[in-house]
C-alpha cells in the first residue's frame, strides 16, 4: 500500500501471566474494538525464552524481575490483524505504567487490569519491525498458516 497509516497491519498481543484468568473477559473486548484473532497460543516462557524476547531491555535495572515475571506462569498471545493494528492497539493497551494509565487512559487496559509498571497485564507490539519479529518468535509459521481453530487455539 502507499499509504502505510492504513495498512490492514497484524500486531503481537499478550495476556500476561497475572492476568490470563481474565482472558474470557479480556478476548471479546479486543474483538469489540475491531480487531480479528488470526492465532492464538498459551505459551509458558523459560527465563530464556522471556530474556530472548524482551533482549533489547538485557541489562536494564527491572530485566531480572521482568523475566521473573514473564516466566512464573502462562501467557496468552494472539496475532491480531485491523486496520492500524499495531497503533491502534497500543492506543487501547494504554501506557506501559499502569498507574499512569488510569490517569491518561482510564477506558485502557492496562488502567483496568494493570497493576503497576511490571504487571501491566498486557503486550502489544510498539512498531511494526517489532511486530514481525514478535510474530515470527511466537509463531515462527504464522506466514502461511491458517487461521487456527481447535486445541491449542483454545487451551487457555
Ligand atoms: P517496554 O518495551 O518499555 O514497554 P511496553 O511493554 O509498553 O512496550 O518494557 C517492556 C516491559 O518491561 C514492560 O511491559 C514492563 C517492563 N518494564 C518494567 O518493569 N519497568 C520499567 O521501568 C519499564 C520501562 C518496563
Amino acid at each position: 500500500h502507499d499509504n502505510a497509516g492504513s495498512c490492514l497491519e497484524r500486531t503481537l498481543v499478550m495476556i500476561k501471566p497475572n492476568m490470563i484468568s481474565k482472558s474470557d473477559q479480556i478476548i471479546p473486548e479486543i474483538e469489540q474494538a475491531g480487531f480479528v484473532i488470526l492465532q492464538q497460543r498459551r505459551v509458558r516462557f523459560t527465563p530464556e525464552q522471556a530474556s530472548d524476547f524482551y533482549a533489547e531491555h538485557y541489562g536494564k535495572m527491572f530485566f531480572p524481575s521482568l523475566i521473573a515475571f514473564m516466566s512464573s506462569g502462562p501467557t496468552l498471545a494472539m496475532v491480531v490483524a485491523k486496520r492500524n493494528a499495531i497503533n491502534g492497539f497500543r492506543q487501547i493497551l494504554g501506557p506501559t505504567n499502569s498507574e499512569q494509565a488510569r490517569e491518561v487512559n482510564p477506558k485502557s487496559f492496562r488502567a483496568r487490569y494493570g497493576t503497576d509498571t511490571l504487571k501491566n497485564a498486557m503486550h502489544g507490539s510498539e512498531s511494526q519491525h517489532a511486530a514481525e519479529r514478535e510474530i515470527r518468535f511466537i509463531f515462527p509459521d504464522s506466514i502461511t498458516e491458517p487461521i487456527l481453530s481447535g486445541d491449542e487455539s483454545t487451551q487457555y
